[in-house]
């Protein structure tokens, strides 16, 4: 999806104080930017405009979020969704942080160190196309590197079965183990569930969402694949990821 060019959106998060604009100097030194540095750290994938992590920051003190995306427009709608939702709950926003970047180079922003408890993937792009199936979120590719840094669980929702069937083998292929899934998680829908946009949308459409818990092979941890030499930020073909 092209996403219309906000000039407004890179301004806005350089000045904002929960913007990071230098994620890979913060490599290894993540959970020192938060108050409570203590808490859980929970990373959010491919954010968009926010809605999900504008209100889990809000209900969730307890917990340290991180949202990433590859789209300055998106940060930045992302930034005042944020905002908008912790100035209306009366709080400041000291347990949530942005940041631009190519989650296929997530090892380059994330360490060992960093260990995230938590990784969210809310409905990635499904990039169809054979030809384009390893920039998923979820192909094998991007498994190790989440699995040489995180600590605890990934959660995975998505509307498109066939990105869902496919990502439960890339799962069991690279060695983690399925918590639990679920085709239709609204059938009976956790009371902690925290519908995403594009969640509100697909469900309006009527589609099932599908949902997964998995967890890493403990072995990997720690070891950071080396990444072949890749541009920070990669918007070519973005039309054909949906
Ligand atoms: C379909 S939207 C979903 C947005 C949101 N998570 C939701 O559920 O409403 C996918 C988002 O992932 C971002 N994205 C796609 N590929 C990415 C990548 N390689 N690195 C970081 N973000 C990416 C896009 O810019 C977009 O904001």
């Amino acid at each position: 999806m092209r996403i219309r060019h906000k000039p407004w959106a890179r301004p806005e998060i350089a000045a904002s104080p929960i913007c990071m604009d230098d994620a890979a100097a913060l490599r290894g030194k993540w959970r020192a930017q938060y108050a409570r540095q203590e808490q859980p750290f929970y990373v959010e994938l491919g954010c968009g405009k926010g809605g999900w992590v504008s209100q889990a920051a809000v209900l969730h003190p307890e917990n340290n979020y991180l949202a990433l995306d590859i789209k300055s427009e998106m940060l930045g709608m992302a930034n005042r969704k944020v905002q908008k939702a912790f100035a209306g709950a009366g709080k400041s926003p000291d347990n949530v942080r942005l940041s631009i970047l190519n989650i296929e180079r997530i090892s380059t922003v994330l360490t060992p160190e960093d260990a995230p408890d938590r990784i969210y993937i809310n409905f990635c792009n499904p990039w169809p196309k054979e030809g384009h199936k390893k920039r998923r979120l979820t192909h094998p590719r991007q498994l190790c590197q989440y699995a040489a840094i995180l600590r605890g669980e990934l959660h995975f929702k998505t509307d498109d079965r066939d990105l869902f069937v496919e990502s439960i083998e890339y799962f069991e292929e690279s060695g983690w183990e399925i918590l639990h899934k679920t085709f239709d998680l609204h059938a009976d829908e956790p009371a902690d569930n925290i519908r995403t946009e594009h969640e509100n949308m697909f469900t309006e459409m009527g589609k099932n969402i599908h949902f997964l818990i998995a967890k890493p092979p403990a072995e990997a941890f720690g070891k950071v694949p080396e990444l072949p030499g890749r541009p920070q930020e990669n918007e070519e073909d973005d039309e054909n990821a949906d």
